[in-house]
């Protein structure tokens, strides 16, 4: 079978990228590493494991839209089949989402509907919720609202702090988001209404 052509696109340290770097995940093959930041280090972990890596700094761009066409451009010839958000600072065009429409998936440091947005662990510590977690989801045209892949749930103690939330948060996305990339690029799972679903 063919691997999936996967592209990770990144803005930040890429602690998630090392973490499917890592998970070796025989279905697929990254075949790209994107940042929007030409100082993120995930593009050096991308390096450290001869990963292709592409730049294109937003900070050049007035219009959104100009900016991910020229995304599309770059990332077209590498036939990419996913792309994985992990940490990608910038919220996706509808045009972008339509191009790659059902091949974008992203995580999310919250358990979603539940504090969408930025700042996640910080709402919830605010809200006061004893239980939050994480959500990888596909990307459709608004902010963190598509179809539910996987989710995990951390606890909230009375002793956390933002960052010590953060931290347990950061763990369980290091296992989940491989194991839904994993289930994604195996065709295992299918979308039913909202619903993802695992084939029979
Ligand atoms: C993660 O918490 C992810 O949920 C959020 O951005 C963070 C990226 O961290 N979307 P890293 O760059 O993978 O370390």
């Amino acid at each position: 079978m063919n691997k999936t052509r996967v592209a990770v696109f990144a803005s930040c340290s890429g602690t998630n990228l090392q973490a499917i770097i890592d998970a070796d995940i025989n279905t697929i093959e990254i075949a790209l590493v994107f940042s929007n930041k030409p100082d993120a280090y995930a593009l050096e972990r991308a390096n450290n494991h001869n990963i292709p890596t592409e730049v294109l700094d937003h900070k050049a761009y007035e219009k959104r839209e100009d900016f991910d066409k020229d995304i599309i451009k770059v990332i077209e010839p590498y036939n990419i089949d996913l792309i994985v958000l992990a940490g990608y600072m910038r919220i996706l065009s509808p045009d972008f989402v339509r191009a790659y429409k059902g091949k974008i998936i992203n995580i999310h440091p919250a358990l979603l509907p539940s504090f969408p947005g930025i700042n996640s662990a910080r709402q919830a510590l605010e809200y006061g919720v004893k239980y939050t977690g994480v959500t990888v989801h596909y990307v459709d045209e608004g902010v963190d609202t598509g179809s539910i892949i996987l989710q995990s749930v951390v606890e909230v103690e009375d002793s956390d702090t933002e960052e010590s939330l953060l931290e347990k948060i950061h763990k369980v996305e290091h296992q989940i988001y491989p194991e839904a990339i994993r289930l994604v690029s195996s065709g295992q799972v299918e979308i039913v209404g909202r619903r993802v679903i695992k084939k029979n």
